[in-house]
């Protein structure tokens, strides 16, 4: 049986860096070690939190409840013919070291999503993307541990019902499963993505002619590096919000009024929005509020210099969202889960 620890502090679980406390707390890794926590009669009585990396959480107050630490590991090339690899990975595996070691192996397909914080067994749960790649390109399928019936589950792509920094582990499905092991389809031929954003000009400024995976990996982490605080020197969670998508009415009518403003239409009826972008220009860029703030360098990033607490991130989140609404008629949606 798994070790069941009491007050914990989470301070160093959490890329915020909050200093909240589990009332219990326990390390699972390995699939045959949850199941026998699943039927403990503490398990069926507490409130559950399943961390990964811990850096999709706003903890506002001490857990009353059980927080399980997903570190199931191991990275398993399952099978490949001529043009694909299909991997297997444990949920507890660092999504970055697992990004690395594709590049080594020459995987190709995630160099795109360097750097991301957080496990692999969080990344499908809200399909982690970035610079033009999201986790759903690469999916095979996962296994996860029905929490009521103690089963394994295989989701295919399908059943995983994708969107931006949606899966149903967030709606119908969530709380009921811990996702223990994900599965990639990964390619040998080499796709690169390198229309968004800066990574073609920072392939160039690093005199890269032809890049590799390896190349795209490094000027992807350098863009990040550049922008992006290191949750180990300041606590944050990468984009706070998710990028709104509005109408094209009011997409016309705010370009109208604004310009410069940068924008992804996503099809004939919806845009999607830059939240940084109507976050800077509503004024909070770099506005600092004794221990928390916004990051200087991107807005969609709220930072906790040290001594920071989840409620005042709270409020702060808040009245972001209502000068924004107030500006320009947009509704922000927070990306992180609120606990
Ligand atoms: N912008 C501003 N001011 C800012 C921030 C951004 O004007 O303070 C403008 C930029 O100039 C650019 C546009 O907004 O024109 C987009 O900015 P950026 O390329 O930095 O990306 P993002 O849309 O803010 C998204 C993801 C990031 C991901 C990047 C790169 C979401 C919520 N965020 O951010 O993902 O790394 O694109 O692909 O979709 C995350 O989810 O935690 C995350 C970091």
């Amino acid at each position: 049986m798994p070790n069941i620890l009491k007050n914990i502090s989470l301070k160093s679980l959490n890329t915020f860096g909050l200093d909240c406390k589990a009332q219990y707390f326990v390390e699972i890794n390995a699939i045959e070690e949850m199941r026998e926590l699943v039927a403990n009669p503490l398990f069926q009585s507490q409130r559950i939190l399943i961390l990964g990396g811990g850096s999709n959480i706003l903890l506002t107050q001490d857990f009353e409840g059980l927080v399980i630490k997903n570190n199931i590991s191991g990275i398993e090339l399952v099978e490949e013919n001529a043009e694909h690899f299909w991997v297997k990975v444990g949920a507890g595996e660092v999504w970055h070291n697992f990004v690395m070691h594709s590049i080594e192996k020459q995987w190709a397909g995630i160099e795109n999503l360097a750097l991301i914080p957080g496990t692999v067994g969080a990344a499908p749960m809200q399909n982690i993307g970035a610079y033009g790649v999201e986790i759903k390109d690469v999916f095979w399928q996962l296994e996860a541990l029905n929490l009521s019936t103690r089963e394994i589950e295989i989701f295919d792509h399908a059943a995983c019902a994708f969107g931006y920094r949606e899966s149903v582990f967030k709606h119908s499905k969530k709380g009921q499963y811990m996702i223990c092991r994900v599965g990639f389809k990964l390619n040998k031929g080499v796709h690169l993505h390198l229309e968004y954003g800066a990574i073609l000009e920072t392939l160039k400024s690093m005199h890269i002619v032809e890049p590799s995976i390896k190349d795209v990996a490094s000027a992807v982490i350098a863009i990040r590096q550049s922008k992006l605080p290191d949750p180990k020197k300041i606590g944050n969670s990468g984009s706070f919000f998710k990028n709104p998508v509005v109408p094209t009415a009011l997409y016309s009518k705010l370009k109208a009024a604004y310009p410069d403003m940068p924008a992804y239409i996503q099809d004939d009826q919806l845009v999607k929005i830059p939240a940084g972008w109507l976050i800077e220009q509503a004024g909070w860029k770099g506005k600092r509020l004794g221990e928390i703030g916004v990051h200087d360098k991107q807005a969609l990033v709220l930072v906790n210099y040290g001594a920071g607490k989840g409620n005042d991130l709270v409020k702060l989140a808040q009245d972001i969202q209502h000068s924004v609404l107030e500006k320009f008629g947009v509704t922000l949606h927070p990306e992180v889960n609120i606990i």
